[in-house]
């Protein structure tokens, strides 16, 4: 591929092990959930967004679908679409086809293989359309690549925000500010706070999916870094925490065992959780201050009627 572009030079398999030793050293065992998305990661989640239980994909797209024309409108002529954690792009078509004059799209994802499969796709079905690709992880700063142009408009659908801590969003919308500039907005798909019974089978689903996504994260670990977790001695639970207002995915060791990685040799006890994920569920309310210390402002909402998800239109000035 002539032009990807990558937010960071670095060996990408020394900051892994750097960052899986680091989190299963910490009294409560972590591990950041960025590293799901290998090719396997990554389709896996493709299935988690058609399960029956998994219910924000759908219901984000049918709020685009509903207000492709309004959204389109309020983002005007011209726009650089700038998507962080493209994924597939499925939401990013419905934009692209409403937009009167786009004059690019630059997907960013950790995931290389995947961006440039979407991205070659689209440049299959948007000849017109000029596709920048950037690989690496989007809480690096990183600036557009030279050759795209146009009124750039940040794009990050998903409620992939909610793996965010505060602190994360603040640093996170901040840099999409300077990087986005004066004047840019901000289309931003945010999961909304309901019942337990309705979230926790939406990450634990009957087929087991999500429990293959989390579960990949050890295949990933055994492969990429020669370490030696024994598949079948680590469960999946997904637990509603309530306080903090977040679902978490853990991985439950089911016995004392002992793992290697990088000649460094990790303990668990039984019962032992590594947090592999957070998935917040926010008030609109609750995000506002957060966007406005960053210097954007909330202009326009759109939800389903049952307010389970909320898209989310931001303007800096
Ligand atoms: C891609 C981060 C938005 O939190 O719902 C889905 C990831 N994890 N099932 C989410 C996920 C387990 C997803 N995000």
């Amino acid at each position: 591929m002539d032009d990807v572009f990558e937010t960071a030079a670095t060996d990408a398999r020394a900051v892994f092990l750097r960052d899986v030793l680091k989190g299963l050293s910490e009294a409560r065992k972590t591990l950041p959930c960025q590293y799901f998305y290998d090719a396997a990661g990554s389709d896996l989640f493709e299935q988690i967004t058609t399960l029956p239980e998994y219910y924000p994909t759908r219901t984000e797209i049918a709020i685009l679908n509903a207000h492709a024309g309004e959204i389109a409108a309020a983002l005007g002529e011209h726009v650089l679409l700038v998507e962080y954690g493209a994924g597939a792009s499925t939401k990013t078509r419905i934009l692209l086809e409403a937009l009167p004059s786009p004059t690019g799209y630059v997907p960013i994802d950790v995931s290389e293989e995947f961006l440039l499969h979407t991205a070659q796709t689209l440049r299959t079905d948007y000849p017109d359309l000029p596709v920048h690709p950037v690989v690496g992880d989007f809480m690096i700063r990183f600036g557009l690549p030279s050759e795209s142009k146009g009124r750039p408009v940040g794009f990050f659908p998903g409620s992939t925000i909610g793996n965010l801590s505060d602190e994360d969003i603040l640093r996170f919308m901040s840099s999409a500010r300077d990087l986005l500039g004066d004047g840019s907005q901000f289309v931003i798909g945010v999961d909304l706070r309901k019942d337990a019974d309705m979230l926790v089978p939406a990450y634990d689903d009957a087929a087991g999916v999500t429990a293959r996504f989390n579960l990949n994260l050890l295949t990933r670990i055994n492969r990429e870094l020669g370490a030696d977790f024994d598949l079948s001695a680590f469960a999946h639970r997904a637990i509603w925490n309530d306080t903090a207002s977040r679902i978490e995915m853990h991985l439950v060791s089911q016995r004392a065992q002992t793992v290697q990685i990088g000649g460094r040799t990790i303990p668990f006890e039984p019962g032992e959780s590594i947090h592999t994920e957070n998935s917040r569920k926010f008030s609109i309310d609750s995000l506002t201050p957060l966007f406005e210390q960053t210097g954007w402002n909330l202009n326009k909402q759109w939800l389903d009627e049952r307010h389970y998800f909320a898209v989310l239109l931001l303007s800096a000035d």
